[in-house]
């Protein structure tokens, strides 16, 4: 069995009169793609927010590698390496490609790979491994080319994948990715599933929420089910998909 990395106990929250989220127990293992399915609404970014302290619990609790992080906020969460990305991408339309890289990297510049940077290496050498850094994350995206683009020239494929650039520049230990492929078109999806298996096989781990049941199944090694704020079946993607209570639950409904 692997190391658990992520563990959240009795996770609550409400909004009025609505459970958003009933989670009793979750556990995230060491070096897996482990997906959060669901249907709109199950409350998957609601627990994302929760986990990632964007919100506050109502109650319950939260442990990054058997630290207590509960009252931590995302700030201090993101520099322990737990990075999250947006349902709706949240780049700087206004900025360029290399810029909005620029600004996620320098946020968190105590941190990570500048930390040792900043302790022996003048301020220019430390631009330039940002600047190194910057072009590799961004080769590897396939985004090179738009380096100099303004953020709002990208298609809506290119700025989930810039998105997912800006999280990368945070140096990730667990990346949680909202909805990745979203509004991707086919062949960038592929794109962005090797991307995202690449990312994996370097050591990152991997939570992401996506509707795309196919891609699901393709690279998770375990898929969690939410539905109406619980965690409603858990297991490896053969397990969940013939699991009755997630095909009435989702996979068997009309819409998705
Ligand atoms: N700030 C809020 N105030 C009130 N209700 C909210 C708020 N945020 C979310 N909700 C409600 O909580 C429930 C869970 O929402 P959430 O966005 O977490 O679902 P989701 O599983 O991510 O859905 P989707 O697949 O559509 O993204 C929904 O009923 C939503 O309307
Ligand atoms: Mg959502």
């Amino acid at each position: 069995m692997s190391n658990s990395i992520l563990s959240v106990k009795s996770l609550k929250k409400r909004f009025g009169g609505l459970e958003a989220v009933n989670v009793d127990s979750f556990e995230l293992y060491e070096g897996e793609i482990t997906s959060l399915i669901g249907p709109n609404g199950a409350g998957k970014t609601t627990f994302f927010d929760l986990i990632t302290r964007f919100q506050s619990a109502d109650s319950g609790s939260i442990f990054l590698n058997e630290k207590n992080v509960t009252k931590l906020n995302s700030y201090k969460l993101a520099r322990l390496g737990m990075v999250r990305t947006f349902q709706l991408t949240r780049v700087f339309d206004r900025m360029s490609v290399y810029e909005n890289m620029k600004f996620a990297g320098s946020s968190i510049k105590n941190e990570g790979f500048l930390k040792s940077l900043i302790q022996t290496k003048t301020l220019k050498q430390q631009e330039d491994h940002l600047n190194v850094k910057i072009d590799e994350t961004l080769k590897l995206l396939n985004l090179i080319e738009m380096k100099d683009s303004y953020a709002r020239e990208l298609s809506g494929g290119q700025k989930k994948l810039l998105e997912l650039g800006r999280s990368l520049m945070k140096n990730p230990k667990i990346l949680l990715l909202d909805e990745p492929l979203a509004g991707v078109n086919p062949k960038l999806s592929e794109e962005l599933l090797e991307i995202i298996l690449n990312l994996n096989s370097q050591g990152i781990n991997i939570l992401m929420v996506e509707h795309n049941i196919d891609a699901v199944m393709k690279i998770s090694k375990r898929v969690v089910v939410m539905a109406e704020g619980k965690i409603i079946s858990d297991g490896k993607p053969d397990f969940v998909r013939s699991d009755q209570k997630v095909i009435e639950a989702y996979l068997g409904s009309s819409d998705d």
